[in-house]
């Protein structure tokens, strides 16, 4: 069985979508799209009547809601639950980020995200993005740990889940997902080409080739019969 994305051409490259109730790494530079990628994935869910959460980590949730408007990508529907733990969001994982050494509060968005998940039972979950949890830990290994430790509390909860990362190079998180796909973007004479690929998914036939994708209304559209390099 496999779950649509909600991104038109992904779910060729994917031999029919994602296997359901794991862990995926979208990656990408900044103004990649990754946002973008997570709130398409999100809505498909929603569309179909699934309760859907999306964690955002560093962008204000109502900068998301209207960044995603000029999309055409509403977040209107009921089943769309939305946690703003972003710097200003009443679940920062920081408790205050006017102090010189900011404090980090994980635990309070754990706790949240575990109550929401028993309440509304979501069938797709995503934390955007991931890398300012490494920002609230001590150490690589508190980071890994913190990774770990939420990766199987969404597991428990048979949820499909995206985590987004801004690291572009290969990564602790590359290791422990079971999918990874990049959002690459190149500069040719002066002009940015976008380009998506799958890295790694476990258990499945993958297109590996770097497609062409592009960010417009109503979403990011990969080109999936189309060649990047050609
Ligand atoms: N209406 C639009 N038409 C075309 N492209 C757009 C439009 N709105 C946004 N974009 C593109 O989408 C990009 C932002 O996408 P998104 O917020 O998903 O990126 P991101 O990878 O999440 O970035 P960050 O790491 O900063 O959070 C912009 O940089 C722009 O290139
Ligand atoms: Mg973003």
């Amino acid at each position: 069985m496999r779950i649509n994305t909600g991104i038109k051409g992904l779910d060729e490259m994917l031999k029919g979508g994602l296997i359901p109730q794991r862990t995926y790494l979208v990656k990408g530079g900044a103004g990649s799209g990754k946002t973008i990628f997570s709130i398409q994935f999100l809505l498909e869910g929603a569309k179909k009547g699934e309760n859907v959460i999306y964690v955002t980590l560093e962008e204000p949730a109502d900068e998301v809601i209207e960044n995603m408007q000029f999309l055409d990508l509403n977040i209107t529907n009921g089943n769309f639950h939305i946690i703003d733990a972003s710097p200003t969001g009443d679940l920062s994982i920081f408790s205050d980020m006017f102090f010189e050494n900011l404090i980090p509060d994980v635990q309070g968005l754990k706790s949240a995200l575990e109550s929401k998940l028993e309440a509304i039972r979501p069938t797709r979950v995503v934390i955007d993005p991931i890398t300012m949890l490494e920002i609230a830990s001590k150490s690589e290994v508190e980071y890994r740990r913190e990774i770990l430790h939420l990766c199987r509390l969404l597991r428990k909860f048979n949820v499909t889940t995206l985590i987004t990362s801004q690291k572009t190079e290969e990564s602790s998180e590359d290791f422990i997902v079971s999918g990874v796909i990049e959002l690459l973007t190149y500069d040719v004479k002066g002009k940015v080409i976008r380009g998506i690929r799958i890295k790694k998914m476990r258990g499945s036939d993958f297109d590996s080739t770097v497609r062409p994708y592009k960010i417009k209304k109503g979403g990011i559209e990969v080109y999936w019969t189309e060649s990047l390099f050609e």
